[in-house]
């Protein structure tokens, strides 16, 4: 079967362009015996890609084929485990079909949630959430939690259990429509669109005039800056990323010495380690669904070809929720 998939090109200087990618073909065999042929359904759209494409020790090289967490449908198997027609989420190449030895292949209920969940929601992004507030922050009810790119995958999440553990929340984002979604569906205590704000502390002060006990920051830089400037002395920062800082830009803030001043606690963390945690993550998701009380938006790109744009997308603030790409629909009979 003649497949496309997406390849790095070229290193990308600053934010990626669609020109450091490359959409190439590639005969994929039948399967062998042990193996199955997955067809993405969706694939999952991630910053941390763009860390793998920053050097020869990065993990990508050029040519290489580009590769990610799906929900993909298995199309032909001869892997005692799988069946084909069944719906699994793996990591898997960004590419309309690929085989696979069957480990780390999950299988899928849909049944439980729409597959694309395992993406979101659901998934990595939704647990980094949960452990960086959880674990990381040891969040108390009652407390004032700000959370950066707030309507993005792992902050709408961040939102939503902060909320939940009876938190007041406030999020930045970077357009208006975010600001929306947030207070009326999502129903944080307040949002601010930073984008219209030339001075982000001025604004996370309006909002927050007695200060924040508890920093959940996904963008660094100006975003921490004004993050620390609010924070009470004593308090919590969780660094879950630095968005800011992954295309050149500086992620570190400006007044690192209130980290000092203010006697502040700041811990990064990376969700790789905290994989058992899956299970009670899961459980509590189950919950929020039976109740109606989880809230999840996703942009969705169609065809492989646009993949680089989705990528792109990422660092342009143009997703609501999670970013996927839907590579196809899942067929009754495969
Ligand atoms: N520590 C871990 O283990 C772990 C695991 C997963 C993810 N993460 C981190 O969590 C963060 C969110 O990841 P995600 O998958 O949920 O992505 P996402 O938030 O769904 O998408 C990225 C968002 O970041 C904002 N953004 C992009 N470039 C920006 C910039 N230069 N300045 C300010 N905001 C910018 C945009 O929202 P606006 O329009 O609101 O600006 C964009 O929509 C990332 O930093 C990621 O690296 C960490």
């Amino acid at each position: 079967m003649r497949v496309r998939e997406i390849r790095l090109k070229r290193y990308p200087d600053g934010v990626p362009k669609e020109s450091d990618f490359e959409l190439a073909e590639r005969e994929v065999p039948d399967p062998g015996a042990g193996q199955l042929c997955l067809r993405p359904l969706f694939l999952s759209i991630d910053p941390y890609q763009r860390n793998r494409m920053r050097g020869p020790a990065a993990g990508l090289t050029p040519g290489q084929v580009i590769e990610g967490r799906c929900v993909a449908q298995v199309i032909d198997s001869r892997h005692p485990d799988f069946a084909a027609g069944e719906l699994v989420f793996t990591t898997a190449p960004w590419a309309e079909a690929s085989l696979s030895d069957g480990k780390a292949v999950q299988r899928l209920d849909p049944e439980v949630m729409p597959p694309q969940l395992h993406l979101g929601a659901a998934g990595v992004p939704g647990l980094t959430a949960f452990v960086g507030l959880h674990d990381i922050g040891e969040m108390k009810p009652g407390e004032t939690v700000l959370v950066s790119a707030a309507a993005g995958a792992v902050g709408s999440m961040a939102c939503q259990i902060a909320k939940l553990a009876g938190c007041r929340v406030i999020g930045t984002v970077g357009s208006a429509q975010k600001v929306r979604w947030l207070l009326d569906e999502v129903g944080i205590d307040a949002a601010i669109d930073y984008s219209k704000e030339p001075d982000l502390t001025a604004a996370l002060r309006r909002v927050c005039p007695d200060g924040a006990d508890l920093v959940f920051e996904c963008v660094g830089g100006k975003h921490l800056e004004a993050g620390l400037a609010v924070l009470k002395p004593h308090r919590r920062v969780v660094l879950c990323g630095v968005m800011a800082g992954m295309n050149g830009q500086p992620a570190g803030p400006s007044n690192l010495d209130q980290v000092i001043a203010k006697r502040v606690d700041i811990k990064g963390f990376v969700v790789g380690d905290h994989m058992a945690r899956m299970s009670a993550f899961l459980a509590e998701v189950k919950h929020w669904l039976a109740d109606g009380a989880l809230h999840w938006h996703e942009t969705v790109i169609d065809g492989i070809e646009n993949t680089p744009k989705a990528f792109i997308g990422l660092f342009q603030g143009q997703n609501l929720g999670k970013m996927l790409v839907r590579v196809a629909g899942p067929r009754a009979s495969p």
